[in-house]
Parts: structure tokens; C-alpha cells; sequence
């Protein structure tokens, strides 16, 4: 077999055979195929597309192009999630001490940010002595008495995928439906849960720019993840705007653990319940109202906070935290950032606001790049909001002066007022499962 003929067969918008999807997902993985030939195998398929069955072989062989995580020594249903990722979404940091709460053991492996979106491991390197690399044997025990663990990605878990991600960021073809599926997919089927909720964003700060879209990027992972005998189902949630009022690494952990405490944060708050639930009713625990019952109680009884409690003292770190979040690092130089008119809050760009946290530090523009675990930026107005001229929209936080303006253009640019007030985009969209679409 020969890539030049799969690139040819593919640039001609032929069908590919499971065989030669393989072939490419094994050479992507152990470097035996140039990334001239990857890269331009990726943009056949983004202007191409491909059909469900070679996404599915794809993503298929993506899996088993490294380590396939076996779960099994864990008792019960273990239920994992994955955010097609967003700004300010620090959901698994509430949902999975919820779902733990409820009996659920989550056993989960996260990705660092990249780009204007943020990541899970690196808000939980934020914790003063949170350790995100641990043996297998402590991952299960954790999860076994803690019933929660988040720790990082093993290197080996679907390096295809890490190999074509890598390229797809420097050859413009990231939004293409066939090729986030199978990277999601594939990483998710090789980590090993029975049952898998997708968070699926949609909007300006999104992948998928429209309900639409994202909706059949759902649909297609959906039946992936179902063809492989793993129970699927997704949400299509709301990026047109940051979740909650905190984005950057230490504040997103701050206002997790303020939300887990009964602080009333009306958005995330929302999404996360809405997650939570999902998680519950894949994981057997009944009709996804009753698993949103059984959520709301974790969270108000204050079960959720302990759990998160207890996962960050088994991973090291200072669990101190979760009852004094001033413990968290804050960098230094605050700038506020003031209402230049009368009005209302009508817009604040997700995808603009993402990345103005990375630029004061918050976030990485190559992989190499040191984070500033307390930089980011708090809101104080979020859209809808009346505001007056002079008032303070954001406070914008970094450890290096010279980094503000930069930030700020970008979180000016971001921030759109009005004179009326203005009407939200939803934030939940629609659940996509096996039965089909259920819109909201
Ligand atoms: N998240 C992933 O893991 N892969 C993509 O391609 C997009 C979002």
C-alpha cells in the first residue's frame, strides 16, 4: 500500500477502505509516513469530508494506535465526559466530584489548553501540589476510594491523534467535522469508560459556529461511540459567551469551588447540572429528571465539595483550598476595565475573551509556552447586564505588565454595549443520543 495512492483516491473524492485508513493512522503514529503527505491527507479530507463509515474506521484505528486503557479492575459503570472545548469551562471540576457524589466512579484523563481554549489539567495544576501524573495502580485506587480522579493524558493514548491534532492547528484544518470526531472519539474509546457524555459547544467561541453543526458532529460521534458498544450521548451547549464569570486557570478553580459551596452562579451552574445529569442516567441511575434530582441534592448538601475535597488531597495537593480559595495563586498587576458608555452588556465573544486570558498568561500559543496559573480574568458584568459609563466590566489579572495592552484591545473587542437590553442566546441546545435529537 502506498500513501501517494490514498492521497490520490481521497483528493478524487473516492470512499476509503477501512485498510487504508488504518494504514494512515499507524503511519501518523509511528512517524513512518512525511507530514507533507499527512498534512495534505488532511486537507482532502477537510474539503471532502468523509462518509460515517470511514470516520468510524478512522477513528477506529486512531484508538488502537496506542495504549488501550482497561478500566475493568474498577467496579461499577464508569462514566467519562469531554468538552469539544470552550472559554471559562471548568464543568469537570463540579460535574465529576457531583457525579462521584451520586456513586459514580469517574475515572478521568485530561488534556492541557490550547490556543483561546482552556484545559482541564492545567486548572488543576493550579492547585498548589495537585500531582496530574500518577501510576496506574494509585489512578484506580483513588478512583476506587475517592470514586474521582483526574489525571493527564498518557503520552501513548492515541498518538495519531496527537500527531494529526499537531498539524491540523498549523495546516487550517481543525473545523472539519469527520476529523474532530475521530480525534475525540478515538481518544475517549482508547481511555477505556463504559459510557461516554460529549459536551458539544456551539458558537462564536466554538468549533462548531451553529446548533446545526454541531448538532450533526453529536450525531456522528454518537454512533461511533454506540458502534463500539459504548453508551453515548451528547449535549449541545452554549459558547457564545465565557461560562461563568472566571477565565484563566486558578480563578476558573476559585469559582468551581465557590459554585460547589451554594455560591449562585446562574450559567454554569445550569450546564453543569445538565452534565451531571447525563452522566447519571448513562450510568444507570434512572430517567435523566431523577438524575438531575439526585445532582442537585450532591450539590446543595455539600457532598460534591467534599468529594473534590477528597480528590484533591489524595492527588497531592493542598485541599485547603476548598474551604480558603484565597490560597489559589492571583498574579499581581490588576487592571479593571470600565464601561465606555450607558447600556447594557449586549455581547462578550467567547472566542476573543479566550484569547485575551492567553495573552496575559493564562494559556499557552505553543505547546512549549510557561502557564501563569494566576492570570486570566474575572468579570463583573456578563451579557444582559445594565451597566453605566465608568463602571467595571473585567478586571483583567497577569504577572507581566507588558502583556495588558495586548489583552486588553482583544477583551475590548470582545465586549459589545447597547443601548437596549438584549436577547440571550440559549445555553442548552438540544441532547443528541441513539433515538435520535431531542432539541430544547
Ligand atoms: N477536541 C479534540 O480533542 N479534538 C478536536 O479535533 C477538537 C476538539
Amino acid at each position: 500500500m502506498r500513501m501517494y495512492d490514498i492521497l490520490a483516491k481521497k483528493r478524487d473524492g473516492l470512499t476509503l477502505a477501512p485498510q487504508e485508513l488504518e494504514f494512515f493512522a499507524r503511519g501518523a503514529a509511528d512517524g513512518s509516513i512525511p507530514d507533507y503527505q499527512l498534512s495534505a491527507m488532511l486537507m482532502a479530507i477537510y474539503l471532502n469530508g468523509m462518509s460515517d463509515e470511514e470516520t468510524a474506521a478512522l477513528t477506529d484505528a486512531m484508538a488502537r494506535s496506542g495504549d488501550l486503557v482497561d478500566l475493568s479492575p474498577i467496579p461499577g459503570v464508569k462514566v467519562d465526559k469531554h468538552s469539544t472545548g470552550g472559554v471559562g469551562d471548568k464543568t469537570t471540576l463540579i460535574v465529576g466530584p457531583i457525579v462521584a457524589a451520586c456513586g459514580v466512579p469517574v475515572a478521568k484523563m485530561s488534556g492541557a489548553g490550547l490556543g483561546h481554549t482552556g484545559g482541564t489539567i492545567d486548572k488543576l495544576c493550579a492547585i498548589p501540589g495537585f500531582e496530574t501524573q500518577l501510576e496506574k495502580e494509585r489512578f484506580f485506587e483513588i478512583v476506587r476510594t475517592v470514586g474521582l480522579a483526574v489525571i493527564s493524558q498518557s503520552g501513548n493514548i492515541a498518538p495519531a491523534d496527537k500527531k494529526l491534532y499537531a498539524l491540523r492547528d498549523v495546516t487550517a484544518t481543525i473545523g472539519s467535522l469527520p476529523l474532530i470526531a475521530s480525534s475525540v472519539m478515538s481518544k475517549k474509546i482508547a481511555s477505556g469508560a463504559d459510557a461516554i457524555l460529549l459536551d458539544v459547544k456551539t458558537g462564536d467561541g466554538a468549533f462548531m459556529k451553529t446548533p446545526e453543526e454541531a448538532v450533526a458532529l453529536a450525531r456522528c460521534m454518537v454512533g461511533i461511540g454506540e458502534a463500539v458498544g459504548r453508551r453515548t450521548a451528547a449535549l449541545i451547549t452554549g459558547m457564545d459567551r465565557p461560562l461563568g464569570y472566571a477565565v484563566g486557570n486558578a480563578l476558573e478553580v476559585a469559582e468551581a469551588i465557590r459554585l460547589l459551596g451554594g455560591e449562585e452562579i446562574p450559567d454554569l451552574r445550569e450546564v453543569c447540572l445538565a452534565l451531571a445529569a447525563g452522566m447519571l442516567h448513562l450510568a444507570g441511575k434512572g430517567e435523566e429528571a431523577h438524575c438531575r434530582l439526585l445532582a442537585e441534592q450532591a450539590l446543595k448538601s455539600g457532598r460534591a465539595l467534599e468529594k473534590l475535597r477528597q480528590m484533591i488531597a489524595a492527588q497531592g495537593g493542598d485541599s485547603r483550598v476548598t474551604e480558603d480559595p484565597s490560597l489559589l495563586p492571583l498574579a499581581p498587576v490588576q487592571k479593571a476595565l470600565t464601561a465606555w458608555q450607558d447600556g447594557f452588556v449586549e455581547q462578550m465573544a467567547a472566542q476573543h475573551c479566550g484569547t485575551a486570558s492567553m495573552l496575559l498568561g493564562a494559556g499557552r500559543a505553543k505547546k512549549e509556552d510557561p502557564i501563569d496559573y494566576g492570570a486570566g480574568i474575572r468579570f463583573l458584568k456578563k451579557p444582559g447586564d445594565p451597566v453605566q459609563k465608568g463602571e467595571a466590566l473585567a478586571i483583567l489579572y497577569t504577572s507581566d505588565a507588558a502583556r495588558l495592552p495586548q489583552a486588553e484591545e482583544h477583551l475590548r473587542a470582545a465586549i459589545r454595549l447597547s443601548g437596549e437590553a438584549p436577547r440571550l442566546a440559549p445555553l442548552l441546545y438540544a441532547r443528541v443520543t441513539r433515538d435520535g435529537v431531542q432539541r430544547f
